[in-house]
């Protein structure tokens, strides 16, 4: 959910004012994801990274935040939506995580949409944290390395909550950055991704829906071929050794 600052900057607005804007959109998005039949949504709401922000910036965002968990968990309960949380949960504000904790309460029986707010999350800490935890069960004599395949790792993931819906299909950046800046790095290695202009307080419930639109349309091959229902002519990619590999169709 990039864009915020931006979006306030150019109307000549304080920062704060797009956080505020921006905050207000998540409800129908979410409320669309829902309708969409979107079975996870994961929002990036703080990074690792956005520690280093005013502390009076820093203040106005989780005051947001607390602000719409309280506000929405009604309709959240109503719409059948999981909360859940990843990142580095404990360095939140008390006030923050009671807030968020007692919202995760209210909601975990539910079984409709996974909601999960990506909160002082980042990527490369919890690939980090995740290879400490295993090496610390190696010397514990709990696991032992040859044992650590990919869907294991993926189990000490902080996703792991989400199960098999942690691999992302999807992962739509508003506010025209071309990058992944440390999101869901292991999680999205086959994620299609989907760029827009609009900033994060501009996006709405028919923006999310053009997006799955595109989405549907891309061919998903996962390193693989195309099935042969679909067959085209081949396109043999030759590696400068003999060899082809990489099928691909025309
Ligand atoms: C996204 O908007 C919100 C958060 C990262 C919390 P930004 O605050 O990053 O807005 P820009 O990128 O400065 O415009
Ligand atoms: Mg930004």
């Amino acid at each position: 959910m990039d864009g915020n600052g931006r979006w306030a900057q150019r109307r000549g607005y304080p920062r704060y004012f797009g956080h505020v804007r921006g905050t207000s959109r998540v409800k129908n998005v979410v409320r669309e994801a829902s309708r969409l039949g979107v079975k996870a949504l994961t929002l990036y709401a703080f990074s690792t990274e956005n520690w280093s922000r005013p502390d009076e910036e820093l203040s106005v965002l989780w005051r947001l935040l607390k602000k719409y968990l309280i506000r929405e968990v009604d309709e959240l309960a109503r719409e059948n939506v999981r909360l859940n949380v990843i990142g580095e949960v404990e360095r939140l504000d008390p006030e923050v995580r009671k807030v968020l904790f007692a919202a995760i309460d209210r909601l975990k029986n539910n079984t409709g949409l996974e909601l999960t707010f990506a909160l002082s999350y980042g990527s490369r800490r919890e690939l980090t944290l995740a290879a400490q935890r295993f090496a610390e069960d190696c010397v514990s004599g709990i696991r032992h390395s040859g044992e650590l395949t990919e869907r294991l790792m993926s189990q000490y993931l902080w996703t792991s909550i989400l199960g098999e819906l942690s691999e992302v299909d999807l992962v739509i950046r508003t506010s025209g950055e071309k990058r992944i800046s440390n999101f869901l790095l292991w999680q999205a290695a086959y994620a299609e991704f989907y760029f827009t202009d609009l900033c994060w307080p501009d996006f709405g419930p028919d923006d999310l829906k053009q997006a799955v639109e595109e989405y549907s349309t891309r061919e998903r091959r996962f390193g693989g071929v195309r099935s042969p229902a679909t067959s085209l002519p081949l396109i043999l990619k030759a590696d400068g050794h003999g060899n082809t590999n990489d099928v691909d169709r025309a």
